[in-house]
């Protein structure tokens, strides 16, 4: 137990770290370039948030929540997600008063307590954005650009984006009704879970994943066929733009997502490459959450990615990704004074902002260089007691294996030109 992180977690170690840095750097570039700024939440908040604002007949707050109550008796969840936080701190922080539409982003973890399986943990962390203010349907479509430029920018090919539009609450009420009767006789042999929700929120029985439910609901009535018309306009503006755009996407009728607060348009961006947990990204129109959440009526879009599911997609499509390049230099030493030497050396040089490591583990010469091997160093140098009273010592070319005689005076100089030109 003391040894192994609980059960869907995992650790990220330095070995993997450059592909983590450089997707979430892509990222941050691209919301920015669409006029996004970044924000950071807090990792828990309270519970009753993510009650109302996710909504309490899905499985998230039915099932997942990590729920627990702080030393001041309060209860407070770790954030499923991110939507509810940012809706929250929005609210929170008047952002309304500042020029509109609010484009914000973040890079986050969130915690769900769900059956471990590829792609899927406890523990998983999210890129996302949300837009508010912007109603029109060319909030939506810019956001579905954003991410098609995203996943470009990383080379992903092939996934799709699959777009429903789930209506608004007044088109919902009419169709809730059609579904209800659809399901009367069908719903006393469906799970527990879908029984409870025949009152309180039929249309989260669409999303149940038990396969037995899932035959009874074969034939039920389409969302998309009952929407209103102003539903249906907006839904078709999203879509001529996205042509307009040249965004390829497939319309699925059974796209109900598993969060409350949608209306109007929902995507999905799916792999067919990494399982059965390929959906790489959702998102979506949530036009009442910020009153629900006790601000003024006020439009919201966002999505996140899963940045798991995107390695694994990238993986899958052996995508490289840029190596971080070993340090520039390796001092080493041998004797006292050499190591004051080199003490001095390798301050300058961090100094200067060139990448540095130097022995601090006494070994002998042969250990170093193998060191400075390992390390993938671009140059190396070992300093004697000949090489501290002549001020000059040999540079080792670490690609070439040739070795340069310098003057330690014009060590950092030689770096620094060497750095621009390598
Ligand atoms: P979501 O569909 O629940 O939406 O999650 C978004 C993405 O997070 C999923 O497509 C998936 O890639 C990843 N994800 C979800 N659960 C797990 C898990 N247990 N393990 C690994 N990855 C997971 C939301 O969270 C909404 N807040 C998105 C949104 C933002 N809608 C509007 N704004």
């Amino acid at each position: 137990m003391l040894t192994q992180a609980p059960k869907g977690t995992h650790d990220i170690l330095p070995d993997e770290i450059d592909k983590w840095i450089f997707v979430e750097q892509k990222f941050a570039e691209i919301c920015r370039r669409f006029g996004y700024r970044e924000i950071r939440l807090p990792v828990f908040e309270h519970t009753e948030l993510f009650q109302r604002g996710v909504g309490d007949t899905t499985d998230i707050v039915q099932k997942e929540m990590y729920t627990f109550e702080d030393k001041g008796g309060r209860s407070l969840t770790l954030r499923p997600e991110g939507t509810a936080g940012v809706v929250r701190s929005y609210i929170e922080h008047g952002m309304a008063s500042l020029p509109q539409p609010t484009k914000l982003f973040y890079n986050i973890t969130a915690y769900r307590y769900e059956k471990m399986q590829k792609g899927r943990f406890r523990e998983f962390h999210q890129l996302g954005v949300e837009l508010f203010g912007a109603g029109d349907a060319s909030a939506d479509a810019e956001i579905i650009s954003l991410l098609v430029l995203f996943f470009d920018s990383l080379n992903i090919k092939n996934l799709t984006l699959n777009l429903n539009s789930i209506g608004c609450p007044e088109c919902r009420a009419a169709y809730n009704q059609k579904l209800k009767e659809f399901l009367a006789d069908r719903i006393g042999n469906m799970c527990e879970t879908c029984k409870e929700r025949i009152d309180r929120n039929p249309m989260r029985i669409l999303d149940c994943k038990d396969e037995g439910c899932r035959q009874h609901l074969k034939e039920a009535p389409v969302l998309l066929d009952h929407i209103c018309d102003d539903c249906r306009v907006h839904f078709e503006k999203v879509t001529q733009k996205l042509q307009d755009i040249g965004i390829h996407y497939e319309i699925d009728k059974g796209i109900v997502r598993g969060l409350d607060y949608y209306n109007r348009t929902v995507f999905e961006f799916v792999s067919r490459n990494i399982g059965s947990q390929g959906t790489v990204c959702g998102g979506g129109r949530y036009d009442g959450l910020i009153e629900t959440c006790g601000g003024a009526p006020t439009p919201g879009i966002g999505f996140a990615i899963g940045v798991e599911r995107l390695l694994l997609e990238m993986e899958s499509q052996g995508i490289e990704i840029p190596i971080r390049p070993g340090p520039d230099i390796y001092l080493g030493s041998i004797g006292e004074k050499a190591e004051k030497l080199c003490e001095k050396l390798a301050w300058e040089l961090r100094s200067e902002g060139i990448t540095c490591i130097k022995d601090i583990m006494g070994r002998s010469v042969k250990a170093q260089m193998k060191y400075a091997d390992k390390l993938g160093a671009r140059y190396a140098l070992i300093i004697g007691d000949n090489e501290v009273e002549s001020n000059k010592a040999s540079l080792k070319d670490m690609k070439t294996g040739e070795f340069k005689d310098i003057s330690l005076d014009t060590l950092i100089d030689r770096l620094v030109k060497i750095r621009e030109t390598d």
